[in-house]
């Protein structure tokens, strides 16, 4: 089959590790959408939804901050406090060369940004967020410090040890190979870098049935363990590692996520129809009542890499 090449990614930036380029092959060009795009494409979290709510509040385009777009970027649970949290397991500061895996819109990459004063590359396999994340990132601003690539996790498009941190929020559950994923961090961390991240983990309650649902719906696939992340973060290097269980705060998060999704009914039917809507609200309290029911929860991981994987 014959290899494409994606350069849907900006050249390099001064300061930044050039991207290596990133094979694609045809089929993915002309088979149908992977489950996973296509959940992002209809997801209500989206950079249109986004400007009509900053529009709402009377914000001005052409005057806008990161601040601004904090309420609605960030697609991960906790808010900003769970990237503070992440930022200090990564040992992210001024001078840190932050990589955030499964980057969607972006909101976390500014945060890092914004917070730190540090340069941050972003990587999404969803061509469409990763334009939507460069454009809000030029419109506050921050477009110098964060650059967006788009790319698959498990093929990070850069040279090895490059990044003194490697961070990511509630994308690995996207990915079929965890293993290739988090290998791919620890090639692209300079030794001794820190990798932190947060996930999806599942309990030994979740049930096949359970397990299948959550794929056809959310395209949430190959759900570890907590034992079952030590072993591949082990695999790959990383020494140190710690697992904080997020799961009992996740059960309050979430319900205010599902509340959150609710109120956004109009613009979201406005969107997508009032079908997708709920089809939506249906997954994600199906989704809340695992999390609720202690089958399914959520971590914290973090760890510092060794000489890398031979
Ligand atoms: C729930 S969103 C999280 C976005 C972001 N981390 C945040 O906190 O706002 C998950 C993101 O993972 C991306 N994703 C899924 N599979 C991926 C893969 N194999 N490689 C890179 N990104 C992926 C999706 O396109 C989506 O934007």
């Amino acid at each position: 089959m014959k290899a494409l090449f994606c350069t849907t990614h900006p050249g390099p930036l001064q300061g930044f590790p050039p991207p290596r380029r990133q094979p694609y092959t045809r089929s993915a060009m002309t088979e149908p959408r992977p489950a996973v795009i296509d959940f992002y494409d209809r997801h209500p979290i989206n950079e249109a939804q986004i400007l009509a709510a900053l529009a709402r509040r009377g914000k001005d385009p052409r005057a806008l901050s990161p601040e601004d777009l904090y309420e609605w970027d960030q697609d991960h649970y906790g808010g900003l406090p769970a990237i503070e949290a992440l930022a200090r397991r990564a040992a992210i500061g001024p001078r840190s060369s932050v990589l955030d895996v499964c980057a969607g819109l972006g909101g976390p990459a500014r945060f890092f940004a914004r917070r730190f004063g540090c340069r941050v590359t972003g990587v999404d396999l969803h061509q469409g967020r990763c334009a939507g994340a460069r454009r809000l990132t030029t419109l506050v601003g921050l477009h110098r410090q964060v650059r967006m690539v788009n790319a698959d996790a498990v093929s990070l498009p850069f040279r090895t040890g490059v990044f003194t941190a490697v961070v990511s929020q509630e994308g690995l559950l996207h990915v079929p190979d965890k293993g290739a994923a988090i290998g791919e961090c620890a090639r692209v961390l300079m030794p001794a870098g820190r990798i932190a991240f947060s996930d999806w983990i599942a309990t030994s309650r979740l049930e096949d049935g359970e397990r299948r649902r959550l794929e056809e719906w959310m395209a949430a696939t190959t759900l570890l363990t907590i034992t079952g992340y030590r072993a591949i973060l082990a695999r790959a290097g990383f020494t140190g590692v710690e697992a904080e269980d997020l799961s009992a705060a996740w059960i309050g998060v979430l319900r205010e996520r599902l509340t959150m999704y609710r109120a956004m009914r109009e613009d979201s039917v406005a969107r997508f129809g009032q079908r997708r809507y709920d089809e939506y609200t249906q997954l994600y309290q199906f989704f809340v009542g695992l999390v609720e029911a202690g089958k399914l929860g959520g971590a914290r991981f973090s760890g510092t890499a060794g000489r890398g994987i031979s």
